[in-house]
């Protein structure tokens, strides 16, 4: 019995704490809201873009009290952005902007609206450099890599790249998305010495398909063949045959005549003549050493 009554305006108490605090929370809320849930707006945004309408009642004033890289402001009620957004620019790609709401003689509230940004494709990819030289030893095995050019793109990872269709006879790409340089067949100095390719590269698959925009680059490149030294010198004349991939340049060797018992003066005249030899490999300029390395009779 004594416990009860006891008891009584402890509840009654605590009843009303707990009304007045609701009632301060009541009457906070109903000073402004918004919407609840961040706002998402896109970079290359227009300049004054209502993002969030802020719900208050007329004698609310609000202020924008934490504010972004001085991005945002109040036209009435309305969260507006000042100008358009660089995603690539921003420290963050989410932007926390409060409000403040005060009614003259109470207390004023704080509102946070959060803001997306949303990055856009408006950026070209890039190469560092307009054109490129390789180089390569001719008779590199196919497959193998000549260099590797990449492009940049601060929009768009992965890039898609290809080399022009005329001029990937000798080379082609690893793939659509590595622009690494293999070798497709057999490059031999004597043949060819210099090849120009033309990369391009583009930051959508298929962006011609697509509404979205898209942004392409191209960088033309340069691969010197380097003559290697893989063929011995052939004497000359001599008729050129091809075995397998290697070549080889046949001589049929040279005839003279001298009486016997006859000195003869001057030299020895051939057929077909002179002894004369010249090395396979076409741009190589070491010196071609002779020697008689046996007689015959
Ligand atoms: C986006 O804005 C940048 C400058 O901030 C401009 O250079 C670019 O052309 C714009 N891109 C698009 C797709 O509107
Ligand atoms: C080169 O690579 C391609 C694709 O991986 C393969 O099909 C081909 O057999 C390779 N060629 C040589 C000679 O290794
Ligand atoms: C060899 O002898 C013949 C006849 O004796 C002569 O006509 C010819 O010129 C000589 N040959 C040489 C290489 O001297």
């Amino acid at each position: 019995m004594e416990l009860k009554l006891k008891s009584k305006p402890v509840n009654s108490l605590l009843g009303c704490i707990v009304a007045i605090c609701f009632c301060t929370v009541c009457a906070a809320q109903r000073l402004c809201t918004v919407p609840p849930g961040p706002v998402s707006v896109s970079e290359n945004n227009t300049a004054d873009v209502q993002l969030v309408q802020v719900r208050s009642s007329s004698d609310v004033t609000l202020t924008v009290t934490v504010n972004p890289e001085d991005l945002f402001y109040l036209r009435g009620n309305a969260l507006m952005v000042k100008k358009g957004l660089d995603y690539e620019s921003l420290s963050s790609a989410t932007l926390v902007v409060w409000v403040q709401c005060r009614r003259a003689g109470s207390r004023s509230v704080n509102e946070s609206v959060e803001v997306l940004v949303e990055n856009v494709n408006d950026n070209p990819p890039n190469f560092a450099q307009n054109h490129y030289v390789l180089e390569v030893n001719e008779l590199t095995a196919i497959n193998s890599s000549v260099g590797l050019i990449e492009a940049t793109d601060v929009d768009s990872e992965p890039l898609f790249y290809r080399l022009e269709s005329a001029t990937d006879k000798y080379f082609r790409l690893e793939n659509i998305n590595t622009p690494k340089i293999l070798v497709k067949s057999l490059l031999d100095y004597d043949v060819v010495q210099k090849i120009s390719l033309i990369l391009h590269v583009q930051d959508t698959f298929n962006g011609s398909a697509s509404n979205e925009p898209f942004f392409t680059s191209v960088a033309t490149i340069t691969v010197q063949v380097r003559d290697v030294d893989n063929r011995p010198p052939w004497f000359q004349p001599c008729l050129r045959t091809n075995l397998g991939i290697a070549k080889l340049c046949v001589s049929s060797g040279y005839r003279g005549r001298v009486n016997l018992t006859e000195k003869e003066e001057g030299p020895l005249v051939l057929e077909p003549g002179p002894v004369f030899a010249k090395d396979g490999d076409k741009n190589r300029s070491e010196q071609i050493s002779y020697r008689i390395l046996r007689e015959k009779c």
